[in-house]
C-alpha cells in the first residue's frame, strides 16, 4: 500500500468511527459482519442510517450522494414519494396471502408491454429467477449444460457459481475457459454442465457447441457485462449469440437483472434490438422492494403451464412489493425518466473523460442509461481477463478519496460500476465531477509513481 492511499483510509477510519465499532460487533454474530458477502470490504463497510433523494447519511452523520445506490437496485432513489405513496396504502388492506390477487397480471401486463415477451413468473431477487430460467431452459430443451461467460455473476445459486472471479493459473486458456467453481459447497460435478466462454468472443461459443452436440440447454449472458466494472458488447454479438443459440437448438437467456430497469425503457432488448427466449428482470423494477420476474413466450412458459415444470414461492407475488414495482413500472421506469438519467449519465461519462485526461491518468469511463463505471486500465475492456487487469490499488484510492469527500461514487469493489436515480440533479452530477476533479492529479502522481516501479496494476482478488 503506498502512502496516498494509506492516508485515505487513515481519514476514512477518523471519519466512521461509529461504522468501525457497529461493524466490530455484528462480526460477533453475523459472519463478516455483513448480510451478502460483497458488502464487506476492508477496513469495514459503511453503516447507513438513512436515505432520501439522491443522499444517504451513516451512522456518524456523514452524507454521501449515493451512486452506490443498493448495486444499482434504485433507479428511483431512495424513498421514491410515488413508490411510498403506493406502499403505504397497500400496506393498510394486507401484505400477505400466498393466494392470487390481481396484481400479479397488472404487472405481468406491463412487462410484456415494453419487453419482447408474452408470459411472465415472479420471484424475489435476481438469483431466484435465474435459476429457475435455466431450469425453464432445461425443462423446453431436455438438455442439461449451460453456457455463462467468464467473469458474469447471475446471482448465488451453484449451476452460475462457476468462473465468476477465477484467478490466473486456474482459469487457462483465454479462447476456451477452464470452468472453475467460485465457492466451497458447490457441487463439483457441477462445472461439467456449466462451460465457459469468453464474453465478446462468438467463435469460442460456436466451438462449445460443436464440442458438445445436443447437450447445451442454454446460453446465459448479461448484455452489458457489470459485474466487471462495465464491459460493452461488440457491435453485432448479442445479435451473434442469438444466431448462435438459434442454430444449436439452445435458449437464449438475457440477465436483464441490472440493464432491465436501468439501460432504456424496453432494457436492453430495445437498447440493443434482440430477442432471447427467456429474460431475467430484477433489482430496479422494485423501485426499493424485493422483487424479480423471468419471463418468455407462452410456447416456452408452456412448460409451466401445463404443470410439467415446477416455480413456487411462498413470498411471490407479495401484494406489498408488487404494488412496488407497479408504481416503479408506471411512474418512475417512464421514457421520459430514461431520457433525462441518460442526459446526466452521459454528462458524468464525459466529464469523467475529460478529467482523466486533463490529469493524464491511465484510464476510462464509459457508461449507457443509467450506469457508468472508471476503470483504471488503458483501453476499453472487452472480457473478464481485460478487467483481471485493471489496477485495484489506484481503484481503492480513487474510491476512498470519493468517500471522504462525500460522494459514494459506486459500491466498493473495482467490478462495480455507479448508477444514476431519477432524484439525482444536475448539480449533484456536477459535485460528483468536481471532486473527481480535485482527486484526479493525487491518483495521476500515484500511478506514474506505482508505473516506474512494477507493472500497471496488480489482479483482483
Ligand atoms: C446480472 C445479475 N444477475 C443476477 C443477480 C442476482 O440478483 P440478486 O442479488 O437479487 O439475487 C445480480 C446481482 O448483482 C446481477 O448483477
Amino acid at each position: 500500500m503506498y502512502p496516498a492511499l494509506q492516508k485515505e483510509l487513515e481519514t476514512y477510519q477518523k471519519r466512521t468511527p461509529e461504522s468501525h465499532e457497529a461493524h466490530a460487533r455484528a462480526m460477533a454474530r453475523v459472519p463478516i459482519g455483513v448480510g451478502s458477502n460483497y458488502r464487506y470490504y476492508p477496513p469495514y463497510p459503511l453503516f447507513v442510517s438513512d436515505g432520501k433523494g439522491s443522499r444517504i447519511h451513516d451512522v456518524d452523520g456523514n452524507e454521501y450522494l449515493d451512486h452506490n445506490l443498493c448495486y444499482g437496485a434504485l433507479f428511483a432513489g431512495h424513498c421514491h414519494p410515488a413508490v411510498m405513496k403506493a406502499v403505504e396504502e397497500r400496506l393498510r388492506i394486507g401484505t400477505l396471502f400466498g393466494m392470487p390477487h390481481g396484481l400479479e397480471l397488472e404487472l405481468a401486463d406491463e412487462i410484456c408491454a415494453r419487453f419482447p415477451v408474452e408470459m411472465v413468473r415472479f420471484g424475489n431477487s435476481g438469483s431466484e429467477v435465474t435459476m429457475h430460467a435455466l431450469r425453464l431452459a432445461r425443462a423446453v430443451t431436455g438438455r442439461g449444460k449451460l453456457i455463462k461467460m467468464e467473469g458474469g455473476y447471475h446471482g448465488g445459486h451453484d449451476a452460475i457459481s462457476v468462473s465468476v472471479k477465477p484467478k490466473e493459473g486456474q482459469f487457462g486458456d483465454p479462447e476456451h475457459p477452464t470452468p472453475v467453481v467460485s465457492s466451497l459447497g458447490v457441487l463439483k460435478g457441477t462445472a461439467d454442465a456449466t462451460l465457459v466462454a469468453p464474453f465478446n468472443n462468438l467463435p469460442a461459443v460456436e466451438r462449445l457447441f460443436e464440442e458438445h452436440p445436443n447437450e447445451i440447454a442454454a446460453l446465459l449472458v448479461e448484455p452489458i457485462m457489470m459485474n466487471i466494472a462495465f464491459c460493452m458488447p461488440d457491435e453485432g454479438y448479442l445479435q451473434g449469440l442469438r444466431e448462435l443459440t438459434s442454430k444449436y437448438g439452445a435458449m437464449f437467456i438475457m440477465d436483464e437483472v441490472k440493464t432491465g430497469g436501468k439501460l432504456a425503457y424496453g432494457g436492453a432488448c430495445e437498447y440493443f434490438s434482440v430477442k432471447p427466449d427467456i429474460i431475467c428482470l430484477g433489482k430496479s423494477i422494485g423501485g426499493g422492494f424485493s422483487i424479480a420476474a423471468f419471463a418468455a413466450s407462452r410456447d416456452v412458459m408452456a412448460v409451466i403451464a401445463n404443470q410439467k415444470m415446477f416455480h413456487a414461492g411462498t413470498y411471490n407475488t407479495n401484494p406489498v412489493v408488487m404494488a412496488a414495482s407497479l408504481a416503479t413500472f408506471r411512474e418512475v421506469l417512464t421514457r421520459e425518466a430514461f431520457a433525462y438519467v441518460g442526459g446526466l449519465n452521459d454528462k458524468l461519462v464525459s466529464g469523467y473523460q475529460t478529467i482523466i485526461k486533463k490529469a493524464g491518468l491511465i484510464a476510462y469511463a464509459d457508461g449507457a442509461g443509467a450506469n457508468g463505471a472508471l476503470m483504471f486500465y488503458p483501453q476499453r475492456v472487452r472480457n473478464y481477463r481485460d478487467w483481471y487487469h485493471v489496477d485495484e490499488d489506484i481503484w481503492t484510492h480513487y474510491w476512498f478519496a470519493m468517500v471522504n469527500r462525500g460522494i459514494l461514487a459506486q459500491p466498493y469493489w473495482w467490478d462495480e460500476q455507479w448508477t444514476v436515480s431519477v432524484q439525482h440533479t444536475e448539480a449533484d452530477i456536477q459535485e460528483h465531477l468536481q471532486v473527481f476533479a480535485e482527486i484526479a492529479p493525487a491518483l495521476a502522481a500515484a500511478q506514474e509513481e506505482r508505473m516506474t516501479v512494477g507493472p500497471l496494476g496488480t489482479h483482483a482478488s
